[in-house]
């Protein structure tokens, strides 16, 4: 088996219900933060992180992801002839970003089915999964902060990050035990067990698993190998859990900032943040925002 990871996995074929009606006849991968999709975010990350190759796994209504990558033409013919040099510069950098291969997902499943759709496509070598309605912002990417991790035990690591009690049945959580010395900061865990979407009373902890993976092939047979499970869906977490029966999973606290821009709040919280840090609009934003009556 290869050990380097080169291929990063982007399951964007859910419904996201939570967006309605924004996501009826739009993924919500599109939603822009400021003036770029979500997904482009966590692209920008995985190449951040020396990761190249990317696959999305899309759905019905998802078509909208393909031509953002894709070149456009006829609006490069238009901003050529405009003189519009910086914008075409930006479009044009979006399409020769990556090297992007897609694979579908035809009904909602879950993230453990959307995750089994990319089988072919990842092959025998360690990948890893973003989940881009989670957006970092981070000094270091967070996939990079993981790959470290991997790079060292040679083992699947997950994205963990400490969450109110009161939210914690939103998520995946973890039983798991700190190990490692001084250079993971306290940061790093074994994994014991794994719980998705848990009652508040029986969750182990208020580590959640947050939308980056490093993974290992073996996900494949255990994803194959287990029902559906909360919500009727295959669920990632269910998955990890039967591959940790033969195999150590580590997590890892990661720095940096996370936004669910998958929920509403969540969503504005990173446009006004994403927004103030921007040299082309942060100070007039904030002069805004100052003058508002709150
Ligand atoms: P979410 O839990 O956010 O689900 O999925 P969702 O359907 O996108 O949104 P809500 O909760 O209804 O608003 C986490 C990630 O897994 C992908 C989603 O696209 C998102 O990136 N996913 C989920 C799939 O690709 N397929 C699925 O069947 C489910």
């Amino acid at each position: 088996m290869l050990e380097k990871v080169r291929k990063a996995v982007f399951p964007a074929a859910g419904l996201g219900t939570r967006f309605l009606p924004a996501t009826k006849a739009q993924p919500k991968e599109m939603l822009a933060l400021v003036d770029k999709p979500l997904i482009q975010y966590g692209v920008e990350e995985a190449i951040h992180s020396g990761v190249h190759n990317i696959i999305i796994v899309t759905g019905r209504g998802k078509s909208a992801i393909e031509d953002h990558f894709d070149v456009s033409f006829e609006l490069e013919h238009l901003l050529e002839t405009r003189k519009k040099k910086d914008l075409l510069e930006t479009v044009r950098a979006v399409s020769d970003m990556i090297d992007v291969a897609y694979v579908r997902q035809k009904e909602a499943l879950g993230l453990g089915h959307a995750v089994l759709r990319a089988r072919e496509l990842v092959g025998n070598e360690p990948f890893s999964v973003i989940l881009s309605d989670d957006v970092i912002d981070a000094e270091t990417p967070c996939l990079r902060q993981l790959l470290d991790v991997y790079e060292f035990y040679h083992a699947p690591v997950l994205a963990l990050m400490e969450v109110p009690r009161e939210s914690i049945s939103h998520y995946g959580v973890v039983d798991a035990e700190p190990v490692g010395h001084n250079g993971e900061r306290g940061r790093l865990y074994r994994i014991r067990n794994l719980v998705e979407k848990p009652k508040v009373d029986d969750a182990p902890s208020n580590l959640a698993i947050i939308g980056r993976y490093i993974l290992t092939p073996e996900i494949f047979q255990s994803l194959e190998a287990i029902s559906p499970g909360s919500g009727g869906e295959i669920q990632l977490t269910d998955g990890l859990k039967h591959m940790l029966r033969s195999r150590p999973i580590y997590g890892y606290k990661f720095e940096g900032k996370r936004y669910d821009a998958g929920d509403k709040l969540g969503f504005l919280q990173a446009t006004v943040e994403f927004a103030l840090k921007r040299h082309d609009l942060g100070e007039a934003f904030r002069d805004y925002l100052k003058h508002l009556p709150l």
